[in-house]
């Protein structure tokens, strides 16, 4: 499905990820992003759900946190899509989002942002996120854990933030694995959002206990299901279904899936006046 080069051109003997070409949308060649990261499985997950959703995908859209800029340059290739306006924290992604819309063909419509969740570091550079105010038609979002609450902070934050910007009946495409329970990732719509339905999803994938950030992730569930949330669940090798304190208790290796979700905006909540923290 994809391959590492090594090519020339964006920097300087660093290595470009190659994602064949998914659902007809054509081959992409991106630099990974060195703050924004690199190509994850939950990017593949997010780029097959573009391609399946490109019927629903038009107009002008945002790409929020777009690392590598793949999800912004998928969806920029959509005949139907304008424009999207993809957002970025990290200032070298930006410059290497920017770098890969060019790379493959799009720089015409793909603008990116140098911002802290939808807010321009360089006011000047406000207006481009702000002229989407109710006519985003789409809103693609692959956000990071959130070492707070229940892990979900930055999908609530995003979906607060972009509620201004997006017009009603706007599609969410929302990446959330599945081990944050099907009742978690439902009631993140709410408040002018609706659960549609997920989208796309991988195979069963180990969760990685030697990964450092996994490992971290596993602690702020645990302490979630301490405060009384929702168990997590994950999937062990025989089918079992745990919780993330069985999993921290040795109860064995366990799987997750990630996935994408289908979230439709519908309208802002109290009939319009619209409780945007911006
Ligand atoms: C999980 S990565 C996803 C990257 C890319 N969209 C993908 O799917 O491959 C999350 C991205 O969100 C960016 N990010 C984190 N905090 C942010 C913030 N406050 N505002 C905007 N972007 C942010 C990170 O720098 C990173 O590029």
């Amino acid at each position: 499905m994809s391959s590492v080069l090594f090519g020339v051109g964006v920097g300087q003997n660093r290595p470009v990820v190659l994602i064949d070409d998914v659902g007809g949308l054509g081959p992409v060649e991106v630099e990974p992003a060195r703050g924004g990261g690199p190509v994850t499985p939950a990017s593949r997950v997010c780029a097959r759900a573009i391609a399946r959703s490109r019927h629903l995908l038009w107009g002008v859209g945002i790409d929020w946190g777009t690392g590598t800029g793949l999800l912004a340059i998928l969806a920029a290739r959509i005949p139907t899509v304008e424009r999207v306006v993809a957002v970025e924290y990290d200032r070298t992604a930006v410059e290497t989002a920017r770098a890969n819309a060019a790379r493959n063909g799009v720089a015409d419509r793909v603008t990116v942002v140098h911002a802290d969740l939808f807010t321009a570091f360089d006011p000047a550079d406000q207006p481009t996120i702000d002229s989407l105010e109710g006519q985003a038609a789409f809103l693609l979002a692959n956000p990071p854990h959130s070492d707070e609450g229940d892990g979900l902070e930055w999908r609530r934050r995003v979906l607060a933030g972009a509620r201004r910007l997006l017009r009603p009946g706007a599609v969410v495409l929302l990446q959330v694995s599945a081990h944050y329970t099907e009742e978690r990732i439902r009631g993140l719509a709410s408040e002018g959002y609706e659960y549609v339905e997920t989208v796309e999803t991988s195979d069963w994938v180990p969760f990685d206990l030697s990964r450092e950030d996994l490992r971290r992730a596993l602690t702020v569930y645990v302490a979630e299901e301490d405060r009384g949330g929702i168990p997590y669940e994950f999937r062990l090798a025989d089918g079992r279904v745990v919780s993330a304190h069985e999993v921290a208790a040795g109860a064995g290796d366990p799987h997750t899936r990630w996935q994408v979700h289908h979230i439709r905006y519908s309208a802002p909540p109290n009939g319009g006046a619209c409780s945007s923290p911006f």
